[in-house]
């Protein structure tokens, strides 16, 4: 049965503290365990929440936070790794503790093993409870780019050209710098979330909310798996939500 999610649509300077208010009603008091995605959009999200944590509105401290994917050969020391990311851009300023976060490592001998052993460490935790995601510009969650099977779980998968050069921005522009294989976690990984937080900012990921939200449910376009969760929130800003119109 196909859903459709609540989407957001919010002012610019209003989208950190929206997305920060949705997280934050969907998490559990105790203990919670969020999926963080990295990337751009969600940094507002992040700053929000950090500064929300030093004023004692909210308690992250006792957090679990679960990574979305890792470059295949990038270490946690790599400043470009998302080991790096989630450390210096979420767990430190939410005050978690390293031990609580959990990133698929990079430098594994056996990334395959990897991937597998980072699916059971999901399901030891309990799943996730708040998945916060962003969308590609060709409609992909984490690295599942387009024809990724709904079912699939967390694996190591080549990087489209597309992404590569997308993803060049953290690479100092270098295309050839940006690793060519990563640890994703898979569609059925991601919706195994109790609730998911889909951020979607600026003009250029417009065709692909609407894809995502009003199209056929394909894996042409990942992330239309989400028609098939009962709780997804969307939160848009309004170059993002403007081809959303149901007219
Ligand atoms: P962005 O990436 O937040 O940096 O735009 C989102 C994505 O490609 O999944």
């Amino acid at each position: 049965m196909t859903v459709s999610p609540c989407v957001v649509a919010v002012d610019d300077e209003r989208f950190g503290a929206s997305a920060a208010d949705v997280v934050s009603s969907r998490l559990p008091d105790l203990c919670p365990r969020l999926g963080v995605a990295t990337g751009g959009t969600p940094t507002r999200l992040y700053t929000e929440l950090a500064r929300r944590s030093r004023a004692g509105e909210i308690d992250l401290s006792e957090a679990t936070l679960v990574s979305l994917d890792e470059y295949v050969g990038l270490g946690a020391g790599d400043a470009r790794s998302y080991a790096a990311y989630v450390r210096t851009v979420i767990a430190d300023p939410f005050r978690v503790p390293r031990q609580n976060v959990v990133v698929p490592y990079g430098l594994a001998a056996d990334p395959d093993g990897e991937a597998e052993a980072f699916d059971a460490r999901i399901t030891a935790l309990g799943g996730v409870d708040v998945q916060i995601l962003g969308i590609g510009g060709n409609g992909h969650l984490a690295f599942n780019e387009p024809g990724s099977p709904f079912d699939s779980q967390t694996r190591v998968v080549t990087l489209t050209d597309e992404t590569r050069s997308d993803n060049a921005r953290f690479f100092d522009g270098v295309v050839a710098d940006v690793p060519r294989r990563a640890i994703t976690q898979g569609l059925a990984t991601i919706g195994g979330a109790r609730s998911i937080v889909l951020l979607a900012m600026g003009s250029h990921k417009a065709v692909a909310l609407r894809a995502a939200l009003r199209g056929p449910v394909t894996p042409d376009v990942p992330a239309s798996m989400l028609q098939e969760h009962d709780d997804v929130t969307v939160v848009a800003d309004h170059a993002a939500a403007r081809l959303l119109t149901d007219s």
